[in-house]
């Protein structure tokens, strides 16, 4: 809901108020993100708010207020939202409010870049259009609210209404000016195997913390989500700010505490490398950033999250749906596979429940190792003589469905594709183009390179009974032609993704890059699911998983159960861990399940038995993270269905101790006053047993030793 009152404007969603106001001077100021407020005109608190911020009268004059798209050079000297080379070349601005609107519904429109719709939720959008007359340069400002929900989505519209072109040299999406207090940042870092690390800094006075990439995707090193919490904030506990930008290209979110304690933190576009040429009349839309606040830790916040996601992100038909049970064949077999091998893959994949069999990398064009032919996708009949459409129809004989990998954006210059269109690969004239896995990328901001992918893709998609596709990515963006290039590529690839997505609305999008390097809510708008690392150690993913769902839902997270030693670790852990860890999220096998004995077939059986009683939690469960793995020996987490009647539990002890006593495991959100009988055992408790006092998990004496749980309430 949207309250217009006097001079103050009021966003209200489910728990927290959203409220901004116009100075006398027209200058659009922040007065609160948080907890719930009463609607009155809180512009008549100026001066006391002021106070509040630490104002100094012989101070620049906004440099101690609260804004909401503060510029710099004129009248604010901290971090701006946005910098542009006007007119007269100086990049001095200063914009004042001239018009509001209030729309009904989403905005919908952010130039091809996905955002949040409406769905059944009740949304309403504020407009605020700013203008410098000075240099005739234009804001809109938009912040759409959810009644449902506790989060404000923003974005910006930059126009150029000046008779010259103009440069935009950075462009944030929200801009939140926090009050005077004590912060701690956590951002999500890493590197190909280990991504999202969860990592805690307490912002100091002055010292700007920046989680940034500029590597092309949102990245493996450095995620677009952050978190800005008060110092005593947890999993239940304390004030959260979620800040989750949807995009998938180059990103920043930066923090810094200002002179007077003031807190500014920004999220958008990654500035460096970054500029725009805006010519008279034109405009640039930032892509959107969700915020959301908890006044009760980081799990309120997560499963905010997960749910405007799954209504209000992602488009799939998949998304709240049961997802297939897969097996893919890359760990199994990496490039070297016949027809006959994948078959006698799948038919023990159906004996054993598993309801969908990938082909992964190598299928097309003389692709034996990962030195050719991305760009050429066509079959190599000398692997597969039946042709994708004769292997499909062989794999659904068997009774499973058939998926396939496709790495579309990128070309080897050792294939056809190359030779015939050399000059689609991005880079620049003067060098050669730097190959990462020996492969280059295509220039996606090229309409007839789009069009390419799209068409490629299309037909095999048509030609043959493919219900799911794996959509890799794996190398980072080198080699930029100008400033500003990561972006014209990020909206090539949204092109792609809306063409392909909306022509197969039947098949199953899982995204990849190289693991989990663009794992992002701008791809989830399209792929329900996304390969969360190729890191696939169970002990390796419980912090991975962890991180992961702070933001993202858990059925986004792709989790498989591969062969032990694992491959990327060498670690050796007990086929029961690797699917107890990997039930949270699209579960799967990556392994030759030929080989595997008849004890371990018999496992696999029953885990598959396990999945398909708990994967309706997954479709949109409410996550519980019990134990934090960053502080200890233990990790846990719970998912519970929206009407409490089922509860998942999971629970890892990593390293054994020598006559430890477990503590017991204290669940959340169950329904105190019914009682839960637990699958396995039969054994009850009440909903109060299980959250006051907790259940006891009996780890054997092993390191990686885990333990799952399916309760129903009774
Ligand atoms: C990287 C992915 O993350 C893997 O799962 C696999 O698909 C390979 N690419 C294939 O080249």
């Amino acid at each position: 809901m949207i309250i217009k009152n006097g001079k103050t404007i009021h966003l209200q969603g489910k728990n927290i108020s959203y409220v901004i106001f116009e100075n006398d001077e027209g200058d659009l100021l922040h007065f609160h993100f948080g907890k719930k407020l009463a609607d009155r005109d809180y512009s008549l608190m100026t001066s006391e708010w002021a106070e509040e911020w630490g104002f100094a009268t012989n101070e620049v004059p906004l440099d101690v207020y609260a804004q909401e798209y503060p510029s710099y050079g004129h009248s604010d000297l901290r971090n701006p939202s946005y910098q542009i080379i006007n007119k007269y070349g100086n990049a001095v601005s200063q914009m004042k409010v001239t018009e509001y609107k209030i729309h009904h519904g989403t905005t919908a429109d952010v130039c091809g870049m996905p955002c949040l719709f409406k769905g059944s939720q009740s949304a309403d959008t504020l407009e605020v259009i700013l203008y410098d007359s000075a240099v005739d340069f234009e804001v809109h400002l938009y912040y759409t609210v959810f009644d449902e929900y506790d989060i404000i989505a923003r974005n910006a519209l930059l126009v150029n209404k000046s008779d010259t072109p103009i440069e935009i040299m950075s462009a944030y999406s929200a801009s939140l000016d926090l009050p005077i207090g004590d912060y701690d940042m956590i951002h999500f870092a890493g590197a190909w195997g280990r991504e999202r690390e969860m990592i805690r800094t307490p912002l100091q006075l002055g010292v700007k913390v920046e989680a940034e990439n500029a590597r092309g995707g949102s990245g493996h090193q450095m995620n677009p989500f952050a978190m800005i919490c008060s110092r005593d904030a947890d999993e239940t506990h304390g004030e959260v700010y979620g800040l989750s930008l949807i995009y998938s290209g180059n990103h920043s979110t930066a923090a810094k505490i200002d002179q007077f304690g003031g807190l500014r933190v920004l999220q958008g576009i990654n500035p460096f490398c970054f500029k725009w040429d805006l010519k008279q009349n034109k405009s640039f839309y930032t892509p959107q950033s969700v915020i959301c606040y908890s006044g009760e830790g980081f799990g309120k916040m997560s499963r905010e999250y997960h749910d405007v996601y799954r209504n209000n992100l992602m488009r799939s038909e998949f998304t709240k749906k049961p997802r297939p049970i897969l097996i893919n064949n890359w760990e199994g077999t990496y490039f070297d596979f016949t027809e006959e091998k994948l078959l006698s893959m799948a038919k023990r994949a159906k004996e054993a429940g598993i309801e969908l069999f990938v082909l992964d990398d190598g299928w097309f064009g003389k692709r034996n190792n990962d030195r050719s032919s991305l760009g050429d996708w066509t079959v190599n009949t000398e692997k597969l003589p039946s042709g994708i459409d004769g292997l499909a129809k062989k794999i659904n004989d068997i009774g499973l469905k058939f998926g396939l990998w496709f790495e579309p954006e990128m070309i080897s210059p050792d294939s056809e594709l190359y030779r015939k269109h050399p000059n689609w690969a991005v880079k620049v004239n003067e060098r050669n183009p730097v190959e990462i896995r020996h492969q280059l990328i295509l220039d996606l901001s090229r309409d007839e390179v789009c069009d390419y992918v799209i068409n490629a893709v299309s037909n095999i998609l048509k030609t043959a009974n493919i219900e799911y596709v794996k959509w890799d990515m794996n190398r980072q963006m080198t080699d930029m032609m100008r400033g500003g290039y990561n972006h014209e590529y990020t909206l090539g690839y949204y092109k792609v993704m809306s063409a392909i997505t909306e022509a197969f609305p039947n098949v199953l999008f899982e995204g990849c890059s190289a693991g989990g390097g663009r794992f992002d809510s701008g791809v989830l708008a399209y792929m329900p699911q996304i390969w969360t690392s190729d890191n696939s150690d169970a002990v390796s993913r419980l912090k991975i998983q962890y991180s992961t769902s702070m933001c993202y839902p858990v059925y986004s997270i792709s989790s498989h159960v591969t062969a032990s030693p694992n491959h990327q670790v060498g670690r050796i852990t007990a086929l029961k861990a690797r699917g107890d860890v990997a039930y949270m999220g699209t579960f799967g096998y990556e392994l030759d399940i030929t080989k595997a004995s008849n004890t371990e077939f018999e496992e696999i059986k029953q885990q598959i038995e396990f999945e398909k009683q708990i994967r309706p939690l997954m479709c949109d469960g409410d996550l519980y993270r019990l134990q934090n793995l960053y502080e200890g020996n233990y990790c846990s987490w719970e998912i519970i269905s929206k009407d409490k009647k089922q509860v998942f539990v999971f629970a890892s002890r990593v390293l054994a101790v020598a006559q430890s006593k477990n503590p017991r495991l204290k669940l959340q959100g169950l329904d105190y006053g019914k009682q839960y009988r637990d699958t396995q055992t039969g054994e009850i408790y009440g909903g109060d047993f299980l959250m006051h006092r907790g259940i006891k998990i009996n780890y054997k004496t092993e390191d990686f030793a885990t333990e799952v749980r399916l309760l129903e309430m009774c």
